[in-house]
């Protein structure tokens, strides 16, 4: 077989073969095809597609690819969720505790931030000592143990996707729903969970710009997964706004223990609990709205705040930092956004308010910056409040007071205002079984 042949297949609009996937598979991760012919077929696929049939081989070769975690000790109570990205999107914080409380195990690889987005992985590290590395056997054990473990990613997981990512990310080839989908659920069937909920951001701050193609990727993962042999839901999510208040890692932490304390009953608390609820309801067999009672049921008798201490505690970090958040990072400079004239907040753009918060520190432009854990931003104002002339909007925590005139300058740009009360958007679009 010919590198060549496949490319010009799928060039002319055909569909490839099992073989013809494997073959650009295996020989792109093992180095046998250069990365111009890797990216020539990307280009085919953006423009002519993949069907149902080709996306699950790719998706399958990519997951196999690498080393595949074994999860069959926990037989089908293993549960996975994973967020397409956003801006102040701290729900594993919050979901993976309480689906731990319930009975679930939940075994999560995270990311790291890039951009206006941010990653679990950073926020865990805002918390003192908490160990992002732990071997294979400390995790799993750590799972059966207590239910919950949340690691980077690591080890050699799906390498076929770590090279076809940077090389799509170089050619324009990201944004194409075969490759999207192929790439995160290689991801999930490699990471082994049997049970796989989906959280497909849409707006502003997230990659899929409208509803209705968060949807069509939702429905091409949900399809992918089942295709595999895996439950899955995916739940459609507005990423218009950043979720919840709290944007920047420290701060974030501050917040999913005031979620799991049930101090806070928000856009956050809601698409926590429906996350948590479309996860228990497969790991346990059991309706969404029974679910949804024991999750409401996790937080309000304090024992998802108590799993995530013991979550915290085994992966070395210092539980006390959720009870006591002078024992968190915090800045040394923490500056006013304050309105510009009375009315009501109309927008608060995504996009803009996660620049922001990068600027202050929070997050990275490119892979090689470090972070400041205690940047971000908090606000104090979501779309709909009203607002008074030189009223605080948000307040800016950095440690580098330089960095304060640009991150002004987003926000600037991020919050809308108008004379009007803006109508209300739902939070959740729809979900998909
Ligand atoms: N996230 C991924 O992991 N892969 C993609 O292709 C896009 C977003």
């Amino acid at each position: 077989m010919r590198m060549y042949d496949v490319i010009l297949h799928k060039r002319n609009g055909g569909k490839l073969s099992d073989e013809q996937i494997r073959f650009f598979v295996d020989g792109y991760t093992k180095g046998g095809i250069p990365d111009y012919q890797a990216s020539a077929l990307c280009m085919a696929i953006y423009f002519r597609g993949m069907d149902a049939e080709e996306t699950v081989t790719l998706t399958k070769c990519m997951a196999e690819s690498g080393d595949m975690l074994d999860l069959s000790r926990f037989g089908d109570l293993s549960v996975d969720k994973h967020s397409t990205g956003g801006v102040g999107d701290k729900t594993t914080l919050i979901v993976a505790p309480v689906v731990a409380a319930l009975g679930g195990k939940v075994t999560k690889m995270s990311g790291r931030g890039l951009g206006h987005t941010g990653g679990t992985v950073d926020k865990l590290e805002a918390i003192p000592g908490y160990r992002t590395t732990l071997s294979e056997e400390e995790f799993l054990c750590q799972a059966e143990r207590i239910g919950v473990a949340v690691i980077g990613q690591s080890g050699n997981l799906t390498p076929a996707d770590k090279k076809l990512y940077a090389l799509r990310d170089v050619t324009a080839t990201v944004d194409s729903i075969p490759l999207i989908t192929s790439s995160i659920m290689s991801k999930k069937l490699a990471a082994g969970s049997h049970n796989i909920v989906l959280d497909v951001k849409y707006g502003s701050g997230a990659f899929m710009k409208t509803p209705q193609d968060a949807e069509i990727l939702a429905k091409n993962m949900v399809d992918i997964g089942k295709g595999c042999g895996r439950s899955v839901a995916a739940v459609l999510s507005s990423m218009e706004t950043p979720l919840g208040s709290n944007i920047g890692n420290a701060l974030e932490i501050k917040e999913a223990v005031n979620v799991l304390k049930g101090k806070q009953r928000d856009d956050l608390y809601e698409v926590c609990v429906t996350l948590a609820s479309r996860m228990i309801s497969l790991v346990r067999h059991i309706d969404v709205t029974e679910a949804e009672t024991l999750v409401k049921g996790a937080i309000d008798d304090g024992s998802a705040f108590e799993k995530m201490k013991e979550w915290v505690a085994a992966q070395g970090g210092d539980a006390e930092s959720l009870e006591d958040f002078e024992l968190l990072p915090s800045a040394s400079v923490i500056y006013p956004f304050a309105s510009p004239r009375d009315g009501f907040i109309t927008g608060i753009d995504a996009q803009r308010v996660g620049d922001a918060a990068m600027i202050l520190g929070a997050g990275r432009a490119s892979k090689e910056d470090s972070i400041d854990p205690s940047a971000g931003i908090v606000l104090l104002k979501k779309p709909g409040d009203t607002v008074r002339e030189g009223e605080v909007v948000a307040r800016l925590h950095t440690c580098d007071v330089r960095r304060i005139p640009s991150a002004l300058a987003a926000m600037n740009e991020a919050v809308r205002y108008g004379d009007e009360k803006p109508a209300e958007t739902p939070l959740i679009y729809k979900i998909i079984t």
